[in-house]
C-alpha cells in the first residue's frame, strides 16, 4: 500500500520504507524512514496535505499506524498534538467559513447551507466524495431557500445559480426584484465589498415606489436616513411594512389632527363619517392611488363624498393644513384641520340664523325647530342618532 504511494511520490521513496502492519517502531530513527523527511514541513512538498490529497482524503491509511482515534496508534506518533480538535474536525481542511472570496462578509450572518449542502461529517456524500466514492475536485454551490425566495408571482425567471464567479437570480441581492434602480443584482464572488453598498441590491427607492422615506413604510429595517435598524428584518426573504401587525393599522397607528373629530364625531353634530367621505381607501396598500402620491391624497379626482354636496368642489391645502370650499363647513369658511375645536361650534359654518331671506334676525336657537323640525327640537338641541339630519347634505326645512 506505501509502496505504491511511493511510486506516486517524486521526493524521498529511497528513504521510505513499508512498516509491517500492527509493528512498533524500535527506534525513532528507524521511525524517521517511513515517511520522507518533508512529512511534518509545511514548505517541503513532502508535507502531509499534499500526501493526504494525493491519497484522496483516505484517511484511513494514515489511521492503520496512527491510530483509529489519530493518538498514535503502533506508530506512537499522534496525530492530536497538532490538530487539537481531531483530525477529521471540520476546521483542519478549511476554515468555517474559509477566507476566500465574499465568505466572511457572509460569514457573520449565513450559515453554509446558505449556498451549499453542509455535511455533518466529512465523509458524507457530496462533501469530498461522490455517490461513486470518486472525490469531487471543486466546492459545490447548492443555493438555500433565501437565495430563491420570491416575493412576487412571476418575479425570479430561474433558480439561484454561480457562474463564471458571478451569483444570478439570487433574491439576496435583488436580481429577481427586476428594480431599474438598482445598481448591481449579480454580484462576482471574489468583486470585493461593492455589492454591500445601499443602492445595489435595490433602488433608494425602488424604481417600484414614489415615496423616499423608508421609515414611513418599512420602520423596522431603515430610519429616515437609510441608515438600516440594527438586527431589524432586513434581507430575511419577505418586506417589513409598518410594525408588522399586517392590517392597515400597520401604518396608521394614530391619525393626525381633526380625524378622530369626524371619525368619532364627540360633536354629536351628525353620526361618525366613514374614511371614504374624504379619500378614496385602499382595498390593499398597493392599491393605486394609496402610497403611489408624495402626499397623502384628500379629496382626490373622481372621489365623491359629502363635502362636495351642493356642488361644493373641496380642496385640501397641505402646506396650511387647512380645507377650503367644503359643503359641511360652509364654503366660504377655511377651517384648518390641525386647529383647535372653534370649527365645531354653533355659528362657526353658518349664522344662528344664517343672514339671509329666510330667516328674520330675531330668530334664535329656540325657534329653529318650527321650520327644521327634524334637525333640531324645541329646547334648541341637534336631534342626534340614526333620525338625525343634520349635516347630511341637505336642507332639511319647512
Ligand atoms: C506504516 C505506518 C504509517 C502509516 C501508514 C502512516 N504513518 Fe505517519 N508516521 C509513522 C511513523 C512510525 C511516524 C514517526 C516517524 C518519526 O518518528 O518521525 C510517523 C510520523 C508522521 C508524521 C510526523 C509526526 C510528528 O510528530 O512529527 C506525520 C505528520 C505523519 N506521520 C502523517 C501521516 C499521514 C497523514 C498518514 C496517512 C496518509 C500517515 N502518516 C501514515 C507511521 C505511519
Ligand atoms: C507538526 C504538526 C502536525 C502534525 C503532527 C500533524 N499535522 Fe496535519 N497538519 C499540520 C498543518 C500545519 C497542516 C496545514 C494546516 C493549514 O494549512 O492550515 C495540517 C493539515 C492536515 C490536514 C488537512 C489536509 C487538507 O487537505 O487541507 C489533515 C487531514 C491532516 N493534517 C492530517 C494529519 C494526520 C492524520 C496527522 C497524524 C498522522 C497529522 N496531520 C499530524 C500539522 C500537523
Ligand atoms: C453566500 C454563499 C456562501 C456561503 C454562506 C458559504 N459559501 Fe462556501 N463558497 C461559496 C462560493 C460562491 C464558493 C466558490 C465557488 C467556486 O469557486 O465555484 C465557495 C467555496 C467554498 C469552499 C472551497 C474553497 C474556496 O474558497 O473556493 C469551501 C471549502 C467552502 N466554500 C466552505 C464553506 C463553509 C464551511 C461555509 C459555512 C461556514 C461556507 N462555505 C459558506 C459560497 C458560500
Ligand atoms: C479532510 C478534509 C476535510 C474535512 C475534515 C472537512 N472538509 Fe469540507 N471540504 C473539504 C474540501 C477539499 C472541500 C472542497 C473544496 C475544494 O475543492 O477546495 C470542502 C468543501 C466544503 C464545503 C463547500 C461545499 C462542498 O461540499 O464543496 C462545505 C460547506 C464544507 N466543506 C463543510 C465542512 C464541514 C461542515 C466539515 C466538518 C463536518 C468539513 N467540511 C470537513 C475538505 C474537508
Ligand atoms: C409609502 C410606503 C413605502 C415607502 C416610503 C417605502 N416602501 Fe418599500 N415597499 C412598500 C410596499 C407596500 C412594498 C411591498 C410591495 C408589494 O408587495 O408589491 C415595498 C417593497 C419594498 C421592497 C421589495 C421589492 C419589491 O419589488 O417589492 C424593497 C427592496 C423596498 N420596498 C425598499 C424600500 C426602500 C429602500 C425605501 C426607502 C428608500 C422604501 N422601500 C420606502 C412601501 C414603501
Ligand atoms: C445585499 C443586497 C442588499 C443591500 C446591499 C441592501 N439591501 Fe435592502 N433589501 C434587500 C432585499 C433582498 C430586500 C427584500 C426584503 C427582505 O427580504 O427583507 C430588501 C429590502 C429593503 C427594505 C424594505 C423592507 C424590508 O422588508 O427589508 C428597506 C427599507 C431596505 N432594504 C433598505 C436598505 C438600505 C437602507 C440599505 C443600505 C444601507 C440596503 N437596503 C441595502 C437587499 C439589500
Ligand atoms: C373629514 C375628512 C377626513 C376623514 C373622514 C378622514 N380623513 Fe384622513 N385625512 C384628512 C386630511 C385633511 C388629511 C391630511 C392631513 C395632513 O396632510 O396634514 C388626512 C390624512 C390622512 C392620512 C395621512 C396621515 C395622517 O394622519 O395625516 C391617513 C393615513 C388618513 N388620512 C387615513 C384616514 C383613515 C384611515 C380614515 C378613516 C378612519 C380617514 N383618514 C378619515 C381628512 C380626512
Ligand atoms: C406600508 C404602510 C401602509 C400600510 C400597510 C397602509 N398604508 Fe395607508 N398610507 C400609507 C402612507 C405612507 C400614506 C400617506 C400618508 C402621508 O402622506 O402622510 C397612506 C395614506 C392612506 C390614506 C389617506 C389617503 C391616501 O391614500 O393618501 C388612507 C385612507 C389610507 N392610507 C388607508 C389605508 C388602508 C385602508 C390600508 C389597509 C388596506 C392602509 N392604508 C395600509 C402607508 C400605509
Ligand atoms: C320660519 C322658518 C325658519 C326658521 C324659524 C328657521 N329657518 Fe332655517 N331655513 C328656512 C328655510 C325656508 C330655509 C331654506 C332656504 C333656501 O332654500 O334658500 C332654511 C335654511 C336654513 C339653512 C341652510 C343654509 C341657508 O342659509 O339657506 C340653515 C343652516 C338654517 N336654515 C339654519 C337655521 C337656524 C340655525 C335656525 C334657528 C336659529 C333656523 N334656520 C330657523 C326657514 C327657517
Ligand atoms: C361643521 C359645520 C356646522 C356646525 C358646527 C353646525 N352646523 Fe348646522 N348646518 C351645517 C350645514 C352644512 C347645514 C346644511 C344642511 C345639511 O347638510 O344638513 C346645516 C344646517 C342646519 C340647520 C338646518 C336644518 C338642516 O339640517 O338642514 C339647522 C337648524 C342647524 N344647522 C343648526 C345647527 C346648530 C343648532 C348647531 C350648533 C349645535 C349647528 N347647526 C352647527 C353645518 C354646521
Amino acid at each position: 500500500m506505501l509502496l505504491a504511494l511511493c511510486a506516486s511520490s517524486a521526493v524521498g521513496c529511497s528513504t521510505v520504507r513499508p512498516l509491517d502492519e500492527g509493528r512498533r517502531c524500535p527506534t525513532e530513527a528507524a521511525c524517521a524512514t517511513v515517511h520522507p523527511p518533508g512529512i511534518a514541513d509545511p514548505n517541503s512538498p513532502d508535507f502531509h496535505v499534499n500526501l493526504i490529497r494525493a491519497l484522496a482524503f483516505d484517511l484511513s491509511k494514515c489511521q492503520h499506524c496512527h491510530g483509529d482515534d489519530f493518538a498514535g496508534g503502533t506508530a506512537q506518533k499522534s496525530c492530536l498534538g497538532c490538530h487539537e480538535q481531531g483530525v477529521t474536525a471540520c476546521t483542519t481542511c478549511h476554515g468555517q467559513p474559509p477566507e476566500t472570496g465574499a465568505h466572511l462578509a457572509h460569514g457573520k450572518r449565513f450559515d453554509c447551507t446558505a449556498c451549499h449542502v453542509k455535511p455533518m461529517v466529512y465523509t458524507d456524500v457530496g462533501h469530498l466524495f461522490a455517490e461513486d466514492g470518486t472525490v469531487i475536485d471543486k466546492p459545490r454551490i447548492t443555493f438555500g431557500e433565501l437565495a430563491n425566495a420570491s416575493l412576487h408571482a412571476g418575479d425570479r425567471a430561474a433558480p439561484a445559480a454561480i457562474e463564471d464567479d458571478s451569483c444570478k437570480n439570487v433574491y439576496c441581492h435583488g436580481d429577481t426584484f427586476h428594480d431599474g434602480n438598482a445598481k448591481l443584482t449579480q454580484p462576482d464572488w471574489s468583486g470585493g465589498s461593492a455589492s454591500a453598498a445601499c443602492g445595489t441590491c435595490h433602488g433608494i427607492p425602488p424604481s417600484s415606489h414614489t415615496r423616499t422615506n423608508c421609515a414611513e413604510c418599512h420602520p423596522k429595517v431603515a430610519d429616515s436616513n437609510y441608515n438600516l435598524v440594527a438586527g431589524g428584518p432586513h434581507v430575511d426573504g419577505k418586506v417589513s411594512l409598518g410594525d408588522e401587525s399586517g392590517t392597515c393599522l400597520a401604518c396608521h397607528p394614530k391619525l393626525s389632527g381633526a380625524h378622530t373629530a369626524h371619525t368619532s364625531a364627540p360633536h354629536r353634530l351628525r353620526p361618525p363619517l366613514a374614511c371614504t367621505e374624504c379619500h378614496v381607501v385602499p382595498a390593499e396598500v398597493t392599491s393605486p392611488g394609496h402610497i403611489d402620491h408624495t402626499t397623502p391624497q384628500v379629496f382626490p379626482a373622481g372621489w365623491s363624498g359629502i363635502a362636495a354636496a351642493g356642488g361644493a368642489m373641496p380642496a385640501f391645502d397641505p402646506p396650511n393644513g387647512t380645507c377650503s370650499n367644503v359643503y359641511c363647513h360652509g364654503v366660504a369658511n377655511v377651517p384648518s384641520w390641525n386647529g383647535d375645536e372653534s370649527a365645531a361650534v354653533c355659528g362657526a359654518c353658518h349664522g344662528i340664523p344664517p343672514a339671509d331671506s329666510a330667516h328674520a334676525t330675531s330668530k334664535g336657537l329656540g325657534d329653529c325647530y318650527k321650520c327644521h323640525p327634524s334637525t333640531i327640537d324645541a329646547t334648541g338641541s341637534l336631534i342626534v342618532g340614526a333620525t338625525s339630519t343634520h349635516l347630511n347634505g341637505v336642507v332639511d326645512g319647512p
